[in-house]
């Protein structure tokens, strides 16, 4: 049995990994580790039952005595990283939980990884950590230069990851995501956000001119690369993960819209991100050159997506109340009803 730490694994994407992991490889056990912040949800993963290739620990990563003993303990081979505070506007909001959580805790992560001898650790990044790209594509060897707190502290993390590959020969391996749309994440991201809205015949916030560009990736396909890159990636490299979508915020919006037959009077333009990134654009060669290529086009990805949102309300009504009115309340000085 090949056991994997799957940090964040109740939130978005790492949710949708631990079902991508457990359903691939019949020989693999994962050990989840979340803390449950607000966008920690364990409706993500209601339908796995603890047991020998499935167990689930609240914590945190920045709890080093923690860490250490569920390698321990459960005979941990491998860390999948994906806890962190990962929403921009909350990072202008208050940026301090993202120092702690992503820099400092993937540093607990990166020490344990070293001290207990595991044989690789895969660091989730993103592609917001090169900044703004007004044209072309960023490769793996551009510069770094975030914009955001977010953006700042993923880039921490990662110049920490290498360090310790080029200081300790630590096998830790870093993927870099595109903007990542699916079924479970919390709706404060644009798509979530957009198509409940939209269900409730609410506006759909659009900040500034909505020419904003995002490549947007269906999430089984970032779950794929990831896969590919903790089995194959070599250690101490970037890889990009993107699927070369250029889509822009009034684009993202009229798609959702169009799909669920709403209107397009539904768009409200809004005061603008500060510091926003006016273009993301990923060059994906490097992980292509291990076998790796987007299985859904922009259009089918958003149909599933807003398709699952649409299906399953139990999930987000309960999300949409309490603490979430008031991160609405602030962010767009009204309530979403
Ligand atoms: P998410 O916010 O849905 O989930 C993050 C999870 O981490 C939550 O379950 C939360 O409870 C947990 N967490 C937060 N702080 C923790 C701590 N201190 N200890 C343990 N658990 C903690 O995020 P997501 O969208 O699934 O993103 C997952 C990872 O992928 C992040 O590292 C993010 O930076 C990266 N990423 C996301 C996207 C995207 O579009 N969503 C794109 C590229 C990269
Ligand atoms: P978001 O999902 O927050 O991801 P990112 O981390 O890339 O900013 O936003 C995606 C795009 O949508 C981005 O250009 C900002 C824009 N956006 C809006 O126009 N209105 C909104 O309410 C939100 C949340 C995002």
């Amino acid at each position: 049995m090949h056991t994997l730490l799957v940090t964040g694994g109740a939130g978005f994407i790492g949710s949708n990994f631990v079902h991508y992991v457990l359903g691939k490889y019949p020989d693999y056990a994962v050990v989840v580790l979340d803390k449950l912040t607000y966008a920690g949800n364990l409706d993500n993963l209601r339908d796995l039952t603890e047991g020998p290739r499935y167990r689930f620990v609240r914590g945190d990563i920045a709890d080093a005595a923690l860490v250490e003993r569920l390698v321990g303990e459960h005979g941990v081979r491998a860390i999948v990283n994906f806890a962190a505070e990962t929403h921009v506007d909350r990072s202008i909001m208050d940026p301090g939980a993202f120092i702690q959580t992503d820099v400092y805790g993937t540093h607990v992560l990166l020490e344990a990884t070293r001290k207990c001898g595991l044989d690789r650790m895969v660091h989730i990044s993103t592609d917001e950590v090169y900044g703004s790209v007004p044209t072309g594509l960023s490769t793996e060897e551009d510069k770094l230069e975030p914009r955001s707190p977010y953006a700042a502290s993923k880039a921490g993390a990662e110049l920490i990851a290498f360090a310790y590959h080029t200081t300790y020969a630590t096998p830790v391996v870093v993927t870099r995501g595109a903007n990542t749309i699916g079924p479970c994440q919390y709706p404060e991201k644009a798509v979530p956000l957009f198509t409940t809205n939209a269900l409730d015949d609410q506006p759909l916030p659009i900040y500034g001119t909505g020419t904003a560009v995002r490549d947007y990736i269906y999430v089984e396909d970032h779950c794929a690369g990831i896969d590919l890159v903790l089995h194959q990636g070599e250690p101490g490299r970037a890889y990009n993960i993107g699927a070369g979508n250029e889509v822009n915020t009034v684009e993202l919006a009229a798609a959702i819209l169009d799909f669920l037959g709403k209107p397009h009077s539904l768009m409200r333009f809004v005061a603008d991100r500060p510091g926003h990134d006016m273009r993301y654009a990923l060059d994906t060669a490097r992980l292509r050159a291990l076998g790796w290529a987007p299985r859904y086009s922009f259009h089918e990805a958003m149909e599933k997506t807003v398709a699952w949102y649409r299906d399953n309300e139990w999930w987000w009504r309960r999300i949409k109340s309490g603490e979430y009115l008031e991160y609405y309340r602030k962010q767009y000085g009204r309530q979403p009803t």
